[in-house]
């Protein structure tokens, strides 16, 4: 039945997070492997009155299709928010999406043939990875320093692929508290990111789930605020910020751009659920997301300073383990030693009843072996002690195994 596929469907590999995910679900198991938001942080009583209220009063309404652009009092009632965060927006500059994931899906859609290049981040984000990857696309890998794409590197990549003539599409960047990494790109990078684009006339897609999840330092401008061309198509989803199972985000992009994206998304799914969108209008404009976002705050930031203290405590010190100190969201990024390969290690570590995601499914040119993210997210702070002290012991073993082994 092989030859019945679409070659853009063989293109796109099993995701390895969902696979581990799968054997990290026993309940014994302290799993960081998740970028799973922590559940006791939904508003569970507010969109339980919300939803009662909405099914029985309005159910002709929430129940039936909406516009494929998504509902107007959704995109209304988001408009203020995204104002804080110096979107300055009209309706018909957003797109309401099922989810980021269907945003990323829609700029395949709409931007990448087969072979046309997309500039991402090493590592970066699997599903970007992966929806890409349908399209056929050319992921051309960037390294990620402590503030962001290495732009030096990213402009020998570009006058390679002009010398190659491949058609130049994209930059795809997470600028806040990146996923794997946790790392921010500064704001002279974004701005070198963005005069790059112009110069030589890219799109940057800007993926944003973690940006209103800041615990510490101040906050740097988008890309999308500082760009006066329309260049930026920006995603911004509520997963993280409020319920993943709403399954609701808002891609932002302009003009002509928006035309062909709403053209896509129509050819995709129609519209995204009317209920939810009328479901997180109503907190919106009922609850304060702000007060709710100060509360994830703080309950990730005990979960990263509770993470950091047991990397700190347990991991063997003199060994060139290193890992980074986000000032927000849900993830932090380890680097072993060369010698180790966190997939090899994966098996052992599940014995010892502790779980991450190794490094090398994030980076689109197959390296990372040594690397792994580590998600302190849904975890209690007891467990994370716990489960980095398993982890760390997991680590010495291996270190050990490894160096007499060498001796040998
Ligand atoms: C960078 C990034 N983009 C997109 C997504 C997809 O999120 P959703 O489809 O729930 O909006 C995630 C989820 O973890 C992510 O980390």
């Amino acid at each position: 039945m092989k030859d019945h596929f679409a070659r853009r469907a063989l293109a796109v590999k099993r995701s390895a997070i969902r696979e581990l995910l799968k054997l990290t679900e026993k309940p014994d198991i302290i799993s960081f492997a998740g970028g799973l938001p922590d559940p006791e942080t939904f508003p569970r009583e507010e969109l339980a009155r919300i939803a009662a209220d909405e099914l029985r009063g309005h159910y002709r309404n929430v129940l039936q299709y909406g516009l494929t652009e998504g509902s107007l009092t959704f995109r209304q009632a988001l408009l203020p928010w995204l104002r804080t965060q110096g979107l300055h927006l009209e309706l018909g500059q957003l797109l309401v999406t099922t989810a980021s994931q269907q945003g990323l899906d829609l700029l395949g859609k709409a931007f990448i043939d087969p072979g046309d290049v997309v500039f991402c981040d090493l590592p970066t984000y699997l599903g970007a990875i992966q929806a890409f990857s349908l399209f056929q696309a050319d992921k051309v890998g960037v390294p990620l320093l402590e503030d962001g794409m290495d732009v030096d590197v990213l402009e020998e990549r570009i006058r390679e692929a002009k010398r190659a003539k491949k058609t130049l599409k994209a930059i795809y960047v997470i600028p806040d508290f990146q996923n794997p990494t946790g790392i921010t790109t500064s704001w002279e990078k974004r701005k070198r990111l963005l005069e790059i684009a112009r110069r030589e006339d890219l799109l940057i897609f800007e993926d944003n789930p973690y940006g209103e999840l800041r615990f510490a330092g101040e906050p740097i401008p988008s890309i999308r605020s500082m760009d006066t061309e329309g260049r930026v198509i920006m995603l911004v989803t509520l997963s993280k910020v409020l319920s993943a199972g709403l399954r609701l985000a808002v891609l932002i992009a302009d003009g002509e751009l928006m035309e062909v994206l709403v053209r896509m998304k129509q050819a995709t799914d129609l519209c995204t659920s009317k209920l939810t969108q009328h479901l997180a209008a109503r907190y919106f404009n009922e609850c304060s997301i702000e007060d709710h976002l100060k509360e994830l705050r703080v309950v990730y930031r005990g979960k990263r300073d509770a993470m950091v203290a047991a990397l700190e405590r347990y991991m063997p010190t003199d060994e060139g383990i290193i890992w980074t100190h986000p000032d927000g969201g849900l993830f932090l990024w380890v680097s072993l030693p060369e010698e180790l390969d966190t997939d090899e290690m994966f098996p052992h570590t599940l014995e010892h009843k502790v779980a991450y995601v190794p490094g090398k499914a994030f980076f689109v040119d197959g390296t990372g072996h040594n690397t792994m993210r580590l998600s302190f997210s849904v975890s209690t702070e007891a467990e994370i002690d716990e489960g980095i002290r398993r982890l760390s012991a997991v680590v010495r073993e291996e270190l050990a195994a490894k160096r007499v082994g060498s001796v040998a």
